[in-house]
């Protein structure tokens, strides 16, 4: 995949189809960092709807970083009433003083990071949106429209490090700004999490969740919760004292393994004694618990061997079957 297409479409898509939004000014060298600032901190955990009217309205109230740090706290509350999560209000005001005794504005991430608000994601963004730094911002918008475009269908908390790698690689070094807002409106507008409007996508040619099914299971925010499953499994002995074991087909879950037999059933078999043993195996969406059972038997009771447990290990078995042996201590 050409990467630097994908910027370029991106940004040419921006240019048409991007919002303007009250603390945005297109073409990336003159955004206001103050306004960058406010409106990056109230939109962490609030949407764009909320915050439009809130940013103007406290942006009226202190137009300027030093007429938020000589505040009182009182006062920026009153501005933050109904947006919720007041702590930000708090670190806010804050920021704004220690930048406003500096004097200066953070220039890179480590300066970034020590203000009180921002953290990774919101230093990165102020950085780029602020000063056209060449920061990498992931949120969660990023982090959908990275994973649809490689399909990349492991749990989001599992594959960060590489989601990051790749929006890093494809981010435009030299239109960090722009870039920024435009990959947001992307997530906002196009890949929605919800019935994205795929035909209206700038990287439909390149994305290979078009088109395909679970486009919309894309991230997969969290493990799958695992169908839990209870039964019974045998440990069936004849009176030379050997254990007997069949073979699973060559088809579906652990096919052509050997194994004792098991069924997960509520019932147990006739002539089975349980032990208080049990054994839990988890299977990609199954969590298995199996009670152990001991029977004895003269004869097979269905298509399998006896052996003696010294030999159990010349059969391939899997690792629940080898959970058994050593539960058992066969
Ligand atoms: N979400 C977080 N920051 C944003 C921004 N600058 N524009 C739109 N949505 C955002």
């Amino acid at each position: 995949m050409e990467k630097a297409k994908l910027s370029t479409l991106l940004l040419r898509w921006y240019q048409e189809h991007g919002r303007d939004l009250p603390w945005r000014e297109k073409g990336g060298a003159h955004h206001n960092p103050y306004a960058v600032l406010v409106s990056e901190i109230m939109l962490q955990q609030t949407t764009v709807a909320t915050v439009v009217p809130y940013f103007a309205k406290f942006i009226k109230r202190f137009p300027t970083i030093q007429s938020l740090a000589q505040a009182s706290l009182e006062e920026v509350y009153k501005y933050w009433q109904g947006l919720g999560y007041y702590a930000r209000a708090r670190s806010l005001h804050a920021t704004a003083q220690a930048i406003s005794a500096k004097g200066t504005w953070p220039q890179n991430l480590k300066e970034a990071l020590s203000l009180k608000g921002l953290g990774t994601y919101t230093a990165a963004s102020f950085l780029a949106l602020a000063f056209n730094r060449p920061e990498t911002v992931v949120d969660g918008n990023v982090i959908r429209i990275i994973s649809r475009l490689y399909h990349l269908t492991e749990p989001v908390k599992e594959i960060l490090p590489k989601i990051h790698k790749l929006a890093e690689d494809i981010a435009d070094k030299k239109h960090p700004a722009d870039y920024a807002s435009a990959i947001m409106d992307l997530g906002a507008l196009i890949c929605t999490p919800k019935n994205p409007q795929c035909l209206l996508c700038p990287w439909q040619k390149y994305c290979q969740s078009f088109g395909k099914k679970d486009i919309e299971e894309i991230p997969l925010l969290k493990r799958q919760k695992k169908i839990e499953k209870k039964g019974f499994i045998y440990l069936i002995f004849n009176p030379r004292g050997e254990v007997f074991i069949r073979k699973r087909t060559e088809k579906g879950l652990l096919s052509g393994l050997w194994e004792f037999p098991w069924d997960d059933t509520s019932t147990i078999r006739p002539n089975a004694k349980k032990t208080d043993k049990s054994v839990t195996h988890i299977f990609t969406h199954i969590k298995l618990t199996l009670q152990i059972c001991i029977c004895q038997s003269d004869t097979a009771p269905m298509e399998g061997v006896f052996v003696a447990p010294t030999s159990l290990s010349d059969y391939p078995m899997s690792t629940l079957m080898k959970k058994i042996i050593k539960t058992t201590s066969l």
